[in-house]
Formats: C-alpha cells, sequence, structure tokens
C-alpha cells in the first residue's frame, strides 16, 4: 500500500484520555512505523510529533492551507460547548474553535473512539463542559469508529478504503463503517452457544466462569453492541473483553456510559 501519494492527514485531539492514541500506536497491521512513514503523511499529531509550541501548531495551519479539500483530519476526543468552549483550549484557542476552522476544510473527518463519535466519557452525566460529538458540535457528517478504545484495524481498514477504492466506507445510521460495526457482539460471540443452552455464569469466582459460559446475567452488553472485537480482537488479535471473562459494556454504543450502566449485575 505504500504510495507516493500519501493523503496528508491531521489529527485533533481534544477532550480525550489518549487511550485512542496509544491504541493506534498498537497497530500491528499495518505497524505504526508503515502507517505513518508510509502509508499516509500523519503531518500533525501533538502526542507523538517532533515539533511542539508554535512550531507543531504551524505543521497544522500549513497542512490545512497547503491542502484544502484534501487532507484527511482525524479528531480524537469530544468537543465542550458550554461557555464558548473554555473548558478545552489549545494554544489560546478552544477546541470549539479549532474544529469549526478544520474538519470544514477536510477531505472527511473520521472520529477515532466514542468520545469524538458520540460524546462519550465526557458526555457522561452530569456532563458540566457540555461536551458534544463533533457532528453536534460543529454539525458536520463524521465517519465514526468508535470503541473505548476503538481497535486500530477499524480505522486502519477505513483509511484503507479510501486509498484503495477511492472513497469511504458504507456507514450504518450512526456514522460506523458496516464493515467493522454490521453486527453484533452477540451475533460473533463463541459464547452464543451456551447463551443459547441457558448455559450462564453468574459470579466471577464460579465454575461456570472456568468453564466459559455466557456471561450476560453478570451484565454484558453484547446483544446491543455492534463492534468486530471477537473477529478481529486487540494485541495483535490475541484476546477481547469476553475472551478474558468481562462483560461486554458497549463501548461502541452512543452515549454508553449513561445508557449500558450499570455494567454489572449480581
Ligand atoms: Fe479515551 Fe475512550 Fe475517549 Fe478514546 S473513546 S479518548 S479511550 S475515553
Ligand atoms: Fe452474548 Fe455476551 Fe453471552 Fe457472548 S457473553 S453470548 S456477547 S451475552
Ligand atoms: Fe467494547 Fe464490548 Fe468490544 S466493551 S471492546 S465493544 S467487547
Amino acid at each position: 500500500l505504500a504510495s507516493p501519494q500519501r493523503p496528508p492527514v491531521v489529527w485533533l485531539a481534544f477532550a480525550e484520555c489518549t487511550g485512542c492514541a496509544e491504541s493506534l500506536l498498537r497497530t500491528t497491521y499495518p505497524w505504526i512505523d508503515t502507517l505513518v512513514l508510509d502509508i499516509i503523511s500523519l503531518d500533525y499529531h501533538e502526542t507523538i510529533m517532533a515539533p511542539s509550541g508554535e512550531a507543531a501548531e504551524k505543521s497544522l495551519h500549513d497542512t490545512v492551507a497547503k491542502y484544502p479539500g484534501k487532507f484527511i483530519c482525524v479528531v480524537d476526543g469530544a468537543i465542550p460547548t458550554a461557555e464558548d468552549g473554555k473548558y478545552g483550549m489549545l494554544g489560546g484557542r478552544t477546541f470549539l474553535e479549532i474544529a469549526k476552522e478544520v474538519c470544514p476544510k477536510a477531505l472527511a473527518t473520521i472520529c477515532i473512539g466514542t468520545c469524538a463519535s458520540y460524546g462519550g466519557l465526557p458526555a457522561a452525566a452530569p456532563n458540566p463542559t457540555g461536551a458534544k460529538s463533533v457532528k453536534d458540535a460543529i454539525g458536520i457528517n463524521t465517519v465514526n469508529i468508535p470503541g473505548c478504545p476503538p481497535n486500530p484495524i477499524n480505522f486502519i481498514g477505513t483509511v484503507v478504503n479510501y486509498l484503495l477504492f477511492g472513497k469511504l466506507p458504507a456507514v450504518d445510521d450512526k456514522g460506523r463503517p458496516l464493515f467493522a460495526y454490521g453486527q453484533t457482539i452477540h451475533d460473533q460471540c463463541p459464547r452464543r452457544g451456551h447463551f443459547e443452552a441457558g448455559e450462564f455464569v453468574t459470579s466471577f469466582e464460579s465454575p461456570e466462569a472456568k468453564m466459559g459460559y455466557c456471561l450476560y446475567q453478570l451484565g454484558c452488553k453484547g446483544p446491543e453492541t455492534y463492534n468486530n472485537c471477537p473477529l478481529v480482537k486487540f494485541n495483535m488479535g490475541t484476546s477481547w473483553p469476553v475472551q478474558a471473562g468481562h462483560p461486554c459494556i458497549g463501548c461502541s454504543e452512543p452515549n454508553f456510559w449513561d445508557k449500558m450502566s450499570p455494567f454489572y449485575k449480581s
């Protein structure tokens, strides 16, 4: 996929925990160095770029000015909107101002993580900063790669779809690419047979837990959650929450912190 015409990418980090960036750094198909050196041109990413301060801000402004309508904007984190956005600032400007300036000039805005996609943790009740998704904060359509954090393969797949076919992938009514979010966790779960057989784990210390029975009675949100975790897994395909014995908490669904809680039943 290495291309002499690597698409310029700017990565805006707003109200977030950096978990999404940490997730991307652990991509293995391809490795992160191949991604940022051979496949895309990552012109601005505060966490991993060499410049800092005014030099870093110049990189952002230069890319936006040089490639209007041609760069990809990746947003990580929600956007505080209360009090004119003053709960999130960078270089003297609010996240809200930065998003309003940069995102509409991009070829596309890809929201990585549930915070940017739907508000996520910063927007959880009582949401004192008025945090919103990129779409709700500035009124643009976005491609959403939710998850807390998302699997980097879903982000890479979206970018590669663009590189190979010249367009972004088909999405569902929540802006999620169907290739990754087209089915529920429950419909792909290896414990589904136990669910159908009525074989449930009722406590984490139980023999049923050791036998890998279904986690529904502990609060698993797999039946309501669209994502491909059972297929692609995390950490080089090593494992994913349910495989590790933990219920799915619905981390790729809008407002999951409020709607999906309590995460545990007993
Ligand atoms: Fe952190 Fe989760 Fe938000 Fe990503 S989606 S920035 S991992 S809280
Ligand atoms: Fe469905 Fe969760 Fe049970 Fe898997 S563990 S079958 S996702 S309820
Ligand atoms: Fe998130 Fe559930 Fe996958 S909690 S990581 S969508 S198994």
